[in-house]
């Protein structure tokens, strides 16, 4: 049942130097699927997008897209290939203003639904801040650039890392909306999100990695709260 291009990774691991971050990953995801990724700091969450997105050394046969290998190659052949990371801490140019930073991106992805204009239309408060430098934006303001950083580069997966994070309940409401509506229209979301429930509530399928491992894994919406939580604490 297959509904076009899968992501998965098969038995991936992954290194900082000496340490060893993720031991035999299996992970996938389908078009369209909203998957969440739960587990405490240190979990290894972070790094397998990392990985997938090429920003941390893996075998090359260990990241598959439609069953062909694409790990270790460089961010920006991921983005071609239409896997997108909306990174921890944003990691916005500093130097640039909200447009610079979204043109920048879209000149580096594929085309699609997805334009800067698209974005403004969708976000009318941002398109009142494009020609701020994107330091200058409120957290909230800057998630909604890091997030329509990687819209504008249409891609088929979408890797969201703790979009949430010191985010205001308003602010967070607004870049759920956001994607909410890029998940309507059938983009593939991979939610890192350190809210349990809102991460079962926001996805079909959840991962929970402990000491990078996955130590449970299944349907978001028959989770086990209890269970999860167990796995979670490694309990
Ligand atoms: N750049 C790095 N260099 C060395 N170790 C790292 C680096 N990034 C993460 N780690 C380590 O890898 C493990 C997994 O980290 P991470 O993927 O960031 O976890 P999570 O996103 O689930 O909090 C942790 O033990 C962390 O300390
Ligand atoms: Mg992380």
């Amino acid at each position: 049942m297959s509904r076009g291009p899968m992501l998965r990774t098969e038995h991936l691991n992954a290194n900082y130097g000496m340490f060893q971050a993720l031991f035999g990953i299996n992970f996938s995801i389908e078009r369209g699927e909203v998957v969440s990724l739960i587990g405490a700091n240190g979990a290894g969450k972070s790094t397998l997008l990392r990985a997938i997105v090429g920003s941390v050394p893996v075998a090359a046969p260990s990241v598959l897209l439609d069953g062909e290998p694409v790990g270790g190659s460089a961010e920006i052949d991921q983005l071609s290939r239409g896997i997108a990371l909306v990174p921890e801490g944003r990691r916005l140019f500093p130097s640039l203003t909200v447009e610079e930073n979204l043109l920048l991106a879209a000149k580096n992805g594929r085309r699609g639904p997805w334009t800067p204009d698209r974005l403004y239309r969708e976000l009318p408060a941002l398109q009142k801040l494009r020609s701020r430098p994107a330091t200058a934006l409120s957290g909230g303001q800057q998630q909604l650039v890091a997030v329509g950083r990687a819209l504008v580069t249409n891609p088929d997966f979408l890797l969201c890392d703790e979009i949430s994070l010191g985010l205001s309940p308003v602010a967070v409401e607004t870049v759920y909306e956001l994607l909410g509506t890029v998940i309507e229209e059938g983009m593939a979301v991979i939610l890192v999100e350190q809210n349990v429930r809102r991460a079962l509530s926001s996805s079909s399928r959840y991962y929970c990695m402990l000491k990078g491992n996955v130590v449970l894994e299944g349907i978001s919406k028959t989770a086990d709260y209890a269970r999860v939580s167990a796995a979670y604490f490694g309990d």
